[in-house]
């Protein structure tokens, strides 16, 4: 018994109540090993590394169940446990000081008697996300070579190309002379030494003369912009011509049609409320869309990339390169990860998508638009 502690000092150690651990017990969550010779819960090694894993759990935001199911998870052992909770918590803790830099910033602003504008109240859940996450994005996030085609060919033949919302670089053209905009300093560090010149700004205020470039891009990035229609007239403005990979929000039916939205993560459609729609982008800047297919083995590890390849979500590196699963929040995000572990296991994703396996690409609402 000497290894065990007793259902009192577990309480004490861990900052619960003695209650909360009856309650775990009740409940199936954590149930102590063994029983001291007078009846009382004692707890073991085991059972205190699981209560740690619960807690650090529930300090996230997960509900009990969800708990239940990470942690009884058998694919998972205490390593990939505390691997992930340390993922997890590093995001908070970088969202969170991004959020008290920007409050800093407006208090100051404040006491000078500056109220700051709506959109830069709105940029620290744009630009600060890139901030927070930016640095998972090159391990999966690279150029499409089908895709790049595409948009280089929308280009035409404009030789000054302004590449907005440019990040790491993807999709910038080698044979032509490039400038980016990005405004994530955690974005424009990544950048090769050897990519384009990077102008620190947004979209939606651009410091160019009117008509300074042949063309303007923006590629997967105009639905992290806090005023979408703003950015795209800026676009306008600075370039004579205009190419933008984005998606169709009002499009229902590609969100019915891709599975990980439709059976797993519904919550994306809460992402997209309030959004301009495909029309109102394509108006802002007088554009016609066309289609893009995505690949079955597509390079670009973008959220839809993976449509035939589900085990891919499973990993976390490829989830934290997507800013959607930050975006839903780690509840949503666990849960549609066990169930699509679950269903890949037990056979039922295949059995539900065995159509997707005959196809070499999808129509998953993705569009260029060309001005
Ligand atoms: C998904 S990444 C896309 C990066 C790059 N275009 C690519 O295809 O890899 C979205 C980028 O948009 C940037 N962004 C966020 N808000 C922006 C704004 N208001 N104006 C311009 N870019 C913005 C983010 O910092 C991030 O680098």
């Amino acid at each position: 018994m000497a290894e065990h502690l007793t259902v009192g000092r577990v309480a004490e150690l861990a900052g619960v109540s003695v209650r909360t651990l009856h309650h775990y017990d009740e409940i199936g969550l954590l149930e102590p090993s063994t029983r001291t010779t007078a009846g009382h819960r004692a707890y073991s090694a085991d059972d205190v590394e699981r209560l740690r894993e619960v807690l650090a759990y529930r300090r996230l935001g997960f509900g009990l169940r969800e708990i239940a199911d990470l942690v009884d998870d058998p694919t998972t052992d205490a390593v990939a446990h505390l691997c992930r909770l340390r993922g997890l918590l590093m995001d908070q803790r970088d969202r969170a000081a991004a959020m008290v830099t920007a409050i800093d910033r407006e208090l100051e602003a404040r006491a000078m008697g500056i109220r700051t504008p709506p959109e830069e109240q709105l940029r620290v859940f744009g630009t600060q996300l890139y901030d927070a996450i930016g640095s998972a994005y090159p391990a999966t996030r690279r150029t499409e070579p089908r895709i790049a085609a595409r948009i280089w060919e929308a280009l035409g033949d404009a030789r000054t190309v302004l590449n907005v919302g440019a990040g790491t670089g993807s999709y910038e053209p080698p044979d032509r002379d490039v400038t980016a905009v990005e405004p994530s300093a955690v974005m424009r560090a990544q950048r090769l030494p050897d990519a384009a010149p990077c102008v620190a700004a947004a979209a939606e205020s651009l410091p160019f003369e009117d008509q300074s470039f042949d063309a303007a891009m923006a590629v997967s990035t105009v639905h992290h912009w806090p005023d979408p229609v703003a950015g795209l007239r800026e676009m306008r403005r600075v370039a004579r011509r205009v190419v933008v990979f984005t998606y169709d929000a009002d499009d229902t039916g590609w969100r019915q049609r891709f599975w990980l939205t439709r059976d797993y993560l519904p919550e994306f459609a809460d992402l997209l409320v309030g959004w301009p729609s495909l029309a109102d982008l394509a108006g802002a800047i007088g554009a016609r869309a066309e289609p893009v297919l995505v690949p079955w083995d597509c390079v670009d590890g973008f959220f839809e990339a993976y449509w035939r390849r589900p085990e891919a979500y499973l990993d976390e590196q490829v989830r934290r390169a997507v800013s959607v699963w930050t975006r839903v929040g780690p509840q949503a995000e666990q849960r549609a990860v066990s169930r699509l572990r679950e269903d890949l296991s037990s056979g039922r994703w295949a059995e539900r998508n065995r159509d997707l396996v005959a196809l070499d690409t999808a129509e998953l609402g993705l569009r260029l638009l060309v001005a």
